[in-house]
């Protein structure tokens, strides 16, 4: 099956793809591996959702006594502000409710609300959940949505891809833990990779081998094999969990061989009897592959973006990244003034690296 893109969805102004079950509360899990208080006396905030459509309400709602929520709160975007527009049809769920208002069903967000056992069956979960419509159309920077970003510990979910560097910015606007899904181009963005470097952002645990499946809304066009015609998903390459919350996998250092072993017995022919380029513009070696960045190699180092999945902060120190939008990431590597912002191997250019230094 061919992949689609987070940026090709976001170019298109297509944001209505939907995050499987199983992906959620797989990399829930990873974090409460590493610490199962990560969600307790907390309020969680999903904004960007709709309990109606999407599993990040049911998970959290199912699971709130489990997690030790203190009060999940949700919020959908109106119908009518969306950029892809489907039919639209308010729900039986909807229809039922005494609050139900034709006149607002479309054009107002709506808010919902667990924080206890509303029908008294001794168990708080997804019956319990109140709602009520938005003021406005449930825009994540209205003031309203804005207000209950304030309130909450955590905010989780899957945001629109046509928004993710305001979205982001948004968030650490607050400081507040977060968890949000996107595309791992975006590592480099002049909005993310301070925070990576920083650490103050990460990668979280991750898709299954690294894939992504969401479920499309409404009908539509994919080049051929994208969407698998017996799931109705489509796959999405590159994609990736941002996070601020700890887990057990980036504290697992990668075992590597020292620079005389990848030399000697490395899997890689560049290497293997050739040992390591040093950049001509880059006070850094180039490293082409994360396997064989060399464990006791003192300096700086190039590596391929994807060592971000791997990346211990115990082990490594990040330095720096080429081909991110301004210049502001070489921290002495090269010229700031420089036009050039690639790194450059006898005259060629590498690809996008990142740069790293081994800790004591
Ligand atoms: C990628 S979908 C993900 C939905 C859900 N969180 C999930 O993962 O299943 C993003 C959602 O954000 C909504 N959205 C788009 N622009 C928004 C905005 N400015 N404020 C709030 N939500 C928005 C879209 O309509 C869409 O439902």
């Amino acid at each position: 099956m061919a992949n689609a893109s987070l940026t090709a969805a976001k170019n298109a102004k297509n944001d209505e793809f939907y995050t499987q079950y199983h992906d959620i509360e797989r990399e829930i899990n990873a974090y409460l591996d590493f610490n199962p208080d990560t969600f307790r006396g907390k309020t969680v905030l999903l904004p960007c959702d709709d309990p109606e459509w999407s599993n990040f309400t049911l998970f959290f709602a199912q699971h709130f006594e489990v997690l030790g929520l203190k009060k999940l709160i949700s919020t959908s975007y109106a119908a009518e502000s969306k950029l892809y527009k489907t039919p639209y049809q308010p729900s039986l769920f909807e229809q039922s409710a005494p609050q139900f208002d034709p006149a607002k069903t479309s054009v107002r967000g709506k808010i919902f609300v667990l924080d206890g056992d509303v029908d008294g069956d001794g168990i708080i979960d997804f019956h319990d959940i109140k709602w009520q419509y938005l003021e406005g159309d449930g825009d994540f920077r209205s003031r309203e949505v804005t207000a209950l970003r304030d309130e909450a510990d955590i905010i989780v979910t899957n945001p629109p891809f046509s928004l993710f560097r305001e979205f982001l910015a948004w968030i650490v606007a607050a400081d507040k833990k977060f968890l949000i899904i996107g595309s791992a181009n975006a590592i480099t963005y002049k909005e993310v990779f301070p925070l990576i470097k920083e650490n103050r952002l990460w990668l979280g645990n991750g898709f299954h081998k690294g894939n992504a499946y969401f479920r499309p809304v409404g009908d539509r066009e994919y080049v051929a094999g994208v969407k698998d015609a017996e799931t109705g998903l489509v796959k999405f390459r590159n994609c990736c969990w941002f996070t601020n919350l700890d887990h057990g996998r980036r504290h697992q250092p990668l075992i590597l061989m020292t620079e005389a072993d990848n030399v000697r017995y490395s899997r890689h022919k560049e290497i293997r009897g050739a040992g390591y380029a040093h950049y001509d513009n880059y006070d850094a070696i180039e490293v082409p592959y994360v396997d064989a960045i060399p464990s006791d190699y003192e300096g700086a180092m190039g590596v391929p973006i994807t060592f971000l999945d791997k990346y211990c902060p115990e082990q490594f120190e990040i330095l720096g990244a080429s081909e991110s939008e301004g210049k502001g990431f070489s921290n002495g590597l090269w010229h700031s003034e420089s036009s050039v912002s690639q790194p450059l191997v006898n005259g060629s250019r590498a690809y996008k690296r990142l740069f790293i230094r081994k800790l004591q």
